[in-house]
This record gives C-alpha cells, structure tokens and sequence, in this order.
C-alpha cells in the first residue's frame, strides 16, 4: 500500500518536474527569439549614434504637465564639484527687475534671487504660450540651485565668484517675458518697460570689466523670443547668443559659429514611454494644426493644406495651441504616426518639440531650421526631412509617408522615446535634460570660439617685437 503511494507520488512529482523543464525551455526560446526581434529592430549602436557624447538619458516615467519637479520627489541628494563641472559660470547680479521681479517676485531689501532650495518656494513662470520661451527661468534657476545645498541636479554647470575663474559670463535678463509681457507703451509713458530694459542692459554690460576684457565674446546672452532684444541684440552681437533660430537675425549678429540653438518648451503633455501608442494604435497617418495662413515663409502651409485636406487619415486644421487646444493637440498627435512642422514665419516653431514628446515621428518642412544639440544628435533617426520645393509636389508627400511601412516607423518610434528626455526643461535639472544639453552646447560652443580666438594669436610676439605682418 505504502510503496504504491509513494510510486504514485513519485510518478506525479517527476510529471510535473518534467512540465517544469520544458516550460523553462519554452520560456528561454521565447525571450530569445523575442530579443533577436528587438535587436533587428532598434540595433544598440543606433542610440550611440544618436547621442553622440554618450549623454546618459536617466529614463523618466512621469507625465508632467508644465513643472515636472513637482511630479517626482528628488530622492538622491548629491552636490556638485565645481572642479568636476563641465562648466564654470560667473552671473551677473542685475537687479530683480531683470528677471525674476518680472514674475512678480519681491525679495527682502538688498536680495537679488530668490532662494531656490524648496520648488515650491520658487516664483512660478507665467503658463500658456509664454512657456515656450521659458529656457531663461530654467537656466537661471539651475545656475543658482548649483550652489544650494541638498539639490540633487546635472552638474554641468556651476556658478563661480570669481569671473576670471568662469568659462563664461551668463546676462540673467528674461528677455522673452520681458517681450512677452512688457512690450507696450503704458498710460503717458514714451517707451515701454521692454525697451527700457534693454538699453540698461547694453549701459549695464559697456561698463563692467567683464564685458570690456572680452568684448562681450565669453557672454551669455538669452533671447529665445524671435522678437526678444531687438533693440539690444545688434550692440550686443558679440556675445553668445541661445536662440530659437535665426530666422529674425543678420549672419553677423548672429550665426551657428558662435551661438546656440535651444528647443521650445512644448505645451503638450508628455506621454509616458510605457503608453506611447504603437504604429497600430495612431490611426490618423499626417497631423498638422496650426495657423495655416502666415505671412512670409509661411505659404507653403496654404499649398500643402490643399493638397491633403480631403485624405481621409489626414488631419490638417486651423487651431491655436492655447487653452483646451492644447489638451486636443496632444490626443491629436499620440494618435498620429507622422507629425508636420511647416515652417511658419519663424523657421522654428514650438510644434517640433510637442511632436518629439508626443512620439509622433516629425516631419520637418522648414528649409532654414535650425536644431537643439544636431552636433551630438542626429535628427534623421528619428524625424523626416522633406524640402520644401518637394513637399509642395502634388502627391510627393503623402506617397513618402505611406511608404514608410511599420517596422521603420517602428525603429523612429523607439529612437523617439530614446531622445525625448532631451526636450525636458524641468527643475531640478536631471543628466541628460534640455537644461543639462544646452550647457553642454554651450561648453562646446566656447571651446570652438577658444580656438579661433587663439589661432588668430598665432603671430602675434612677431608682430610685437619684430613689427612683421
Ligand atoms: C517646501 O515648501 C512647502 C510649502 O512651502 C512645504 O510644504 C514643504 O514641506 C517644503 N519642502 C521641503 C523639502 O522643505
Ligand atoms: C579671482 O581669480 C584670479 C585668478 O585666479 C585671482 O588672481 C584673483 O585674486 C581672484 N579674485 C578674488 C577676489 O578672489
Ligand atoms: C593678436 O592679434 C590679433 C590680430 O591682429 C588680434 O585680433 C588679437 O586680439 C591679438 N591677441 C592678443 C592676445 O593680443
């Protein structure tokens, strides 16, 4: 009776030792195969491509709406060493006025910044459309929490004291909400708060040591507003300029030689990269919405609007970006595999970058755009450039787009949510983050302004001593 039951037992244990086996076996063969189905599809050396400094990307999960440091408790608290920093900045002290008293904030007699260890604490940049522009409030923010205690952030950057220790000058003027919200002349005034500003800005700069041992060329100057600093920008052309593009500048004001190129703030909410919809899951093919009447380059929006109006996967309107627009944008391009960028009249537009964190795969119809970072970022793997004398071909554009079939929309797709993180603006800054990217351009940028400066010191203790030529 025993040794019957204890075969039976036996019997039984070896049957489901055996269903354990061969389920293990099972398992292994399918994530191997899985795995070689992935590796096809995005190879790991495409991402070493795509950034080429090898820029960690910390992977982040929230969906932050328009201040992502309130959505994730900083948890890892480390300081910066500022002989580690890519980066040493000198800021000047301009008076509140300048930049965070244009947000309404009023410090105690004699303080200058607010105190910035505590976001909650921190003045709130005004929403809607002005955000685009924001990059002023992040950077000026980064800069000064890099030297207060228990914020975590990317150490690119730090500020120093000394301004013979710094790489660069940074000028903390918000110059774009200085545009944005100062521009008119008010009540009996003859000029507005914006022009004001900016000419004490230019007095401001002719006067201090800084700017006369350079010449202003180791300055850092914001204007990210097309039209931010017109009257200041061509007595301070020497300067290092972070812009939107060029679009409303002269080549000698300002070039891609010595100045930089930051992205938008986007206005959509970006999609978790865990729910970013699949190629199966965006049913509409082209999405566009925007003004679709502009002046100068804009044209090109009108001819294509006639070409694609009446395809049925195409969704192509009239609409502004502000209030319950944007929250329609937003469902609008994660439903779309392939979003438009129609140069408008500015080569630029916040559109670019509300695609990038939507995953939408952007197609970029704007001749002279210029882009964030393309030096260590290669915008093919992941957008689609079209010229503009194309895309005005009828049928051009629509044949392309249908051919790019699911498995390379797929590879742009993965490469999307790869370089997303890069478009953030947030505060704390995080490696890897918009604010991190753009010190690192700027870094990059002195480094080739250092080099023409110091080749064109070649000859000089010849001409010196010899008075040769
Ligand atoms: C930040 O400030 C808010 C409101 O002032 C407060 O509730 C919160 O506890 C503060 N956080 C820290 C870490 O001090
Ligand atoms: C600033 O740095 C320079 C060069 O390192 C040094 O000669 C100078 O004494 C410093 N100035 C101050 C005020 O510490
Ligand atoms: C050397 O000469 C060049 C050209 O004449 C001039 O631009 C540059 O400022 C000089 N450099 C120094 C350190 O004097």
């Amino acid at each position: 009776m025993t040794s019957m039951s204890e075969k039976r037992v036996f019997s039984s244990r070896l049957l489901s030792c055996l269903v354990a086996v061969s389920m293990f076996f099972l398992i292994l063969s399918c994530s191997l195969l899985f795995r070689a189905g992935d590796s096809s599809l995005v190879p790991r050396s495409i991402y070493n491509l795509i950034v080429v400094d090898g820029g960690s990307v910390e992977p982040k999960s929230s969906s932050c709406k328009e201040f992502c440091a309130e959505s994730e408790p900083v948890k890892r608290v480390t300081s910066c060493d500022p002989s580690q920093a890519l980066l040493k900045v000198f800021m000047y002290d301009l008076p509140p006025e300048f930049h965070f008293g244009l947000l309404g904030w009023k410090g105690n007699l004699n303080q200058i910044w607010p105190k910035v260890g505590n976001f909650s604490d921190v003045p709130r940049y005004p929403g809607g459309l002005n955000l685009q522009h924001s990059i002023e409030y992040w950077l000026t923010l980064d800069l000064l929490s890099s030297l207060t205690p228990n914020v975590a952030r990317a150490c690119s950057a730090v500020l120093v004291h000394n301004s013979s220790q710094a790489d660069v000058v940074f000028v903390p003027f918000f110059s774009s909400l200085s545009y944005n919200r100062h521009s008119k002349i008010e009540g009996d005034e003859t000029k507005s708060t914006n022009d004001i500003l900016q000419e004490r800005l230019v007095e401001y700069l002719n006067s201090r040591d800084e700017w006369k041992r350079s010449g202003g060329k180791d300055h850092v100057i914001m204007a990210h507003h097309p039209n931010s600093m017109l009257i200041a920008r061509w007595k301070l052309g020497s300067a290092m300029f972070i812009l939107a593009d060029f679009g409303r500048y002269s080549d000698q004001i300002a070039n891609v030689d010595k100045d930089v190129i930051a992205p938008y703030k986007h206005v959509v909410r970006s999609i978790d990269p865990k729910n970013s919809p699949p190629f199966e899951e965006r049913p509409t093919l082209v999405y566009f919405q925007g003004a679709i009447y502009r002046k100068d380059g804009g044209v090109i929006r009108q001819e294509l609007y006639y070409l694609m109006k009446d395809e049925e996967d195409v969704h192509f309107t009239f609409g502004s970006a502000v209030g319950g627009g944007t929250r329609k944008a937003s469902t609008g391009m994660t439903a779309s595999k392939f979003c438009l960028n129609i140069a408008g009249d500015t080569p630029s537009s916040n559109r670019l970058f509300d695609a990038i964190v939507s995953h939408c795969v952007p197609v970029i119809i704007s001749d002279e755009i210029e882009l964030p970072y393309e030096d260590v970022l290669d915008y093919s793997k992941f957008s689609i450039f079209v010229r503009s004398s194309d895309a005005c071909k009828d049928g051009y554009l629509l044949k392309l787009l249908r051919g790019i079939k699911k498995e390379k929309w797929t590879e742009m797709w993965e490469n999307l949510k790869q370089v997303a993180p890069h478009f953030e603006y947030q505060y704390p800054s995080r490696p890897g983050d918009a604010v991190d990217m753009i010190w690192k351009a700027v870094s990059r940028k002195v480094s080739t302004v250092n080099y023409k400066a110091h080749r064109r010191n070649r000859y000089n203790m010849s001409k010196k001593f010899l008075n040769v030529h």
